[in-house]
C-alpha cells in the first residue's frame, strides 16, 4: 500500500524511539490519534485493542473525562509553580503524603521528576550523595542486572542490562555493575530445580559484592518483575535472599516499581506481591494513568537526615528540574489515584488476574511458545523453534517483530522484546475484553504458526 501524505511527513520529520530508523523509511507509521477505553483508532478509522497500556502505563484506558478535567482545571487555576526555594502548592503537598501512605516502604519524603529515567538518576546521584554525607566516599559502584530497563539518560540506560541500548552510546559508566539475570526458563541449569537456581543467582550477587568489596557499593536497583527485559518473573524465594544479602553489606536497596507500581501486579505495588524490602521506590507511568508525564522517588529517613547534614555543610541542595512537581502532573496524579481508590481498581485488577493467567497460561500448549509466564495483569510469552530444547529462533528471522506486527493487522496492539511477546492492558480491563484481547492473540499466533512451516523457519 503506497504511504500516506501523513505517514511520508512523519518520515521525513520525526526521529522514533526504539525504531529500526531504516525499516521505518519503508513501512511508514502507525498514526493513532484517538482513544477509548482499553480501544485506539488509528487515522484510517480501525480499531484496536491496546494490549499494552500504551507503554505499561495507561492504568485507567483512554480518554477518561474525571482525569482530563482534574488537569483542565489544574491548567485554568495555575498554568505553572514551580518547587525551587521552597516554593510549593497545594497539589505537591497532598501528593506527597499520598505517596507517603500507600508506598510498600517507610518514606520520609518525596522528590518528583517526569520520567521514570529521571527518577532512577536521582536515585544514582542520591545514593553517591548520601555515601558522601556520611563520610564513605568509596561506597558508590551500583548494582543492577542483565536484562533490566531502568531508562535511557545517560545513568539510568547504564543501570538498564541490555546491549541495544548501551551500543554505540558508550554505555555503561563505568559505576554501574551488572549482576546476573534471574530468569529461571532461560537461564537455569539443566537438571537445576527453581530453588537451586533462586540461590546460585543470590550467590552471584553476593560475590559480585564480595569480589568489588562491600564498601565500594552504595546501592542495588531492582524491578520485582523485569518488565521491558521481557516480563522476566523472579525465581522463587529469590527477593527474599537478595533483601538479606543487601542488609548484610548496608546496600541501599532500590525497587523500580516503574511498572509495577498502581496495581499493574495485584497489590497496588510489585515489592508488596514480591516480598522486596526496599529501602525507596522510584514511580512513574500509572502515577497518573500517563495523562502527565510524572514521576517520583521515596526518600528514606536515614537518606532525608543525610541530605539535611549535607545542606547545613553546601547551603543549597543543588538539585532540581524546571518542571519537578509540575502543579497539572500533580493534580492529574491525585486524580488518578483517588479514582484507583473509589473504584477499587487494584481489587477489580486482583479479580481479573486468574481470567488473564489462564488465558496466558494456555498459551503455553502453543507449538510456538516456550514458555508462557506473568502475574497480575502482565504477562508474555516467549517464542522458541524447539519446544523441548528451547532453542531460540534464528534472530535474523524477526520472529518476535512479526508477530507483533500479524497481530497489529488483526486489531491487536502488543510489543515485543525480540522474541518474547508481552501484554500489559490497562487495569480497567474486563472479563469479556480478556477474552477478546486473547483470541486475536492465538490467531495471531496461528497466522505466525502457518508462516513458521511455509517457511521452514524453523531450521537450526
Ligand atoms: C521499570 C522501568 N524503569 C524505568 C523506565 C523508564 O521510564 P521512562 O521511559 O519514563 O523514562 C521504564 C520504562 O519503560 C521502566 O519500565
Amino acid at each position: 500500500m503506497p504511504l500516506s501524505n501523513m505517514a511520508v511527513r512523519d518520515i521525513e520529520t520525526v526521529i522514533h524511539p526504539y525504531t529500526n530508523l531504516a525499516r521505518h523509511r519503508e513501512v511508514g507509521p502507525l498514526i493513532l490519534n484517538e482513544g477509548r477505553g482499553i480501544y485506539l483508532y488509528d487515522d484510517q478509522g480501525k480499531r484496536y485493542i491496546e494490549g499494552m497500556a500504551g507503554l505499561w502505563c495507561t492504568a485507567l484506558g483512554y480518554g477518561n473525562r474525571e482525569i482530563a478535567e482534574a488537569g483542565a482545571e489544574a491548567l485554568r487555576k495555575i498554568s505553572f509553580t514551580h518547587a525551587f526555594s521552597g516554593k510549593s502548592h497545594d497539589g505537591v503537598i497532598a501528593l506527597s503524603e499520598k505517596l507517603k501512605e500507600i508506598a510498600p516502604c517507610p518514606a520520609s519524603k518525596v522528590l518528583f521528576g517526569t520520567s521514570g529515567s529521571e527518577a532512577n538518576d536521582m536515585q544514582i546521584k542520591l545514593s553517591w550523595y548520601y555515601n558522601n554525607a556520611r563520610g564513605k566516599r568509596e561506597k558508590k559502584k551500583i548494582i543492577s542486572r542483565v536484562r533490566a530497563y531502568h531508562g535511557v539518560t545517560i545513568a539510568s540506560a547504564s543501570l538498564t542490562g541490555l546491549p541495544w541500548v548501551h551500543n554505540d552510546f558508550d554505555l555503561p559508566i563505568a559505576s554501574v555493575l551488572h549482576t546476573s539475570c534471574p530468569h529461571y526458563y532461560r537461564f537455569g541449569r539443566d537438571g537445576e530445580t527453581e530453588d537451586e537456581f533462586s540461590q546460585r543467582m543470590a550467590d552471584d550477587l553476593e560475590q559480585l559484592i564480595l569480589r568489588e568489596g562491600p564498601d565500594t557499593v552504595a546501592a542495588f536497583i531492582g524491578e520485582p518483575l523485569m518488565g521491558a527485559g521481557g516480563v522476566l518473573m523472579p525465581p522463587k524465594g529469590y527477593w527474599e535472599k537478595v533483601n538479606a544479602i543487601l542488609a548484610r553489606y548496608d546496600i541501599r536497596f532500590i525497587a523500580d516499581e516503574v511498572i509495577c507500581g498502581f496495581g499493574r501486579t495485584g497489590n497496588w505495588f510489585g515489592s508488596t506481591t514480591m516480598g522486596m524490602k526496599p529501602h525507596s521506590i522510584s514511580m512513574a507511568k500509572a502515577i497518573t494513568s500517563a495523562y502527565f508525564p510524572l514521576s517520583a522517588l521515596t526518600i528514606e529517613e536515614d537518606l532525608y537526615q543525610a541530605m539535611l547534614d549535607e545542606s547545613r555543610k553546601l547551603g543549597t541542595f543543588g538539585h532540581g528540574f524546571t518542571y519537578t512537581a509540575h502543579p497539572v502532573g500533580c493534580a492529574i496524579s491525585l486524580k488518578t489515584i483517588e479514582i484507583y481508590e473509589r473504584d477499587k481498581i487494584m481489587e477489580h485488577a486482583a479479580r481479573m488476574s486468574p481470567v488473564f493467567q489462564m488465558r496466558l497460561r494456555k498459551l503455553a500448549e502453543h507449538p510456538l511458545v516456550g514458555e508462557a509466564r506473568g502475574v497480575g495483569l502482565i504477562g508474555a510469552v516467549e517464542l522458541v523453534a524447539d519446544k523441548a530444547t528451547k532453542r531460540p529462533f534464528d534472530p535474523k528471522k524477526m520472529v518476535g517483530a512479526s508477530t507483533v506486527n500479524a497481530m497489529q493487522e488483526l486489531g491487536l496492539i502488543v510489543r515485543n522484546i525480540q522474541d518474547s511477546v508481552a501484554l500489559c492492558p490497562p487495569l480497567i480491563i474486563t472479563t469479556d475484553e480478556i477474552h477478546e484481547m486473547f483470541d486475536l492473540f492465538e490467531k495471531g499466533l496461528d497466522r505466525m504458526e502457518a508462516w513458521a512451516r511455509t517457511e521452514n523457519a524453523r531450521a537450526a
